[in-house]
């Protein structure tokens, strides 16, 4: 990766930490206000990770049927590869930090909805981190997978988010 790529990255990560650093910081002070924002914040960061997390076994299920090598492979690269690092990496780790912040603020730990959700959320982490090691698979050309299996894992977030809406809204327990 060119150096002012990554100087740009460096830049991004940086002002996006100022800014939960901000925001967390500013807003204990206003807990009500803080919390409703947060939990704003906290929905946008779980549908963007969400939409890459259902879009990404997508572009595999694709990626499995074209040649090795082919300018077709080579672009799927580039796309998982921005996916993964420039939305799915950001929006996870925004997900995590704004949720932990409700949990420990409104005390949730103890609620047995949020220990449920906190089991899928792991469960959907977990697929995170294998899609992750798939896109270094596929670019390395060494995928052995086929595109019906990546089909079927394109099921697995689907499953999770429906899950852990239910719980987050309805607090069935
Ligand atoms: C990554 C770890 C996560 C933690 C620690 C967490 C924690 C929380 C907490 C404490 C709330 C506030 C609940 C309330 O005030 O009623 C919340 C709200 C919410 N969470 Fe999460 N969450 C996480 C991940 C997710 C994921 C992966 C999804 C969806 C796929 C999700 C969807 C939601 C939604 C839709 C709300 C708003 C619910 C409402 O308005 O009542 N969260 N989350």
């Amino acid at each position: 990766m060119s150096n002012i790529l990554l100087a740009k990255r460096k830049k991004i990560l940086f002002v996006l930490g100022l800014f939960f650093l901000f925001l967390t910081t500013s807003f204990i002070f206003l807990e009500e206000v803080a919390y409703i924002w947060i939990k704003a914040l906290h929905t946008i960061a779980v549908i963007a990770w969400m939409a890459g997390m259902l879009y990404l076994p997508r572009i595999f299920v694709y990626h499995a049927e074209v040649q090795t090598g082919s300018d077709t492979s080579e672009t799927f690269k580039v796309m998982e590869h921005k996916l993964l690092h420039i939305i799915m990496n950001p929006a996870m780790a925004a997900t995590w930090v704004l949720g932990s912040w409700m949990a420990w603020q409104q005390d949730w730990y103890n609620s047995g909805w949020f220990i449920a959700k906190l089991v899928l959320v792991l469960l959907m982490t977990i697929a995170h981190c294998y899609l992750y090691i798939s896109v270094c698979t596929f670019a390395d050309d060494k995928n052995k997978k086929t595109n019906y299996y990546w089909r079927v894992f394109n099921e697995v977030p689907t499953v999770l988010v429906i899950g852990i809406i239910i719980l987050v809204i309805v607090k069935p327990f």
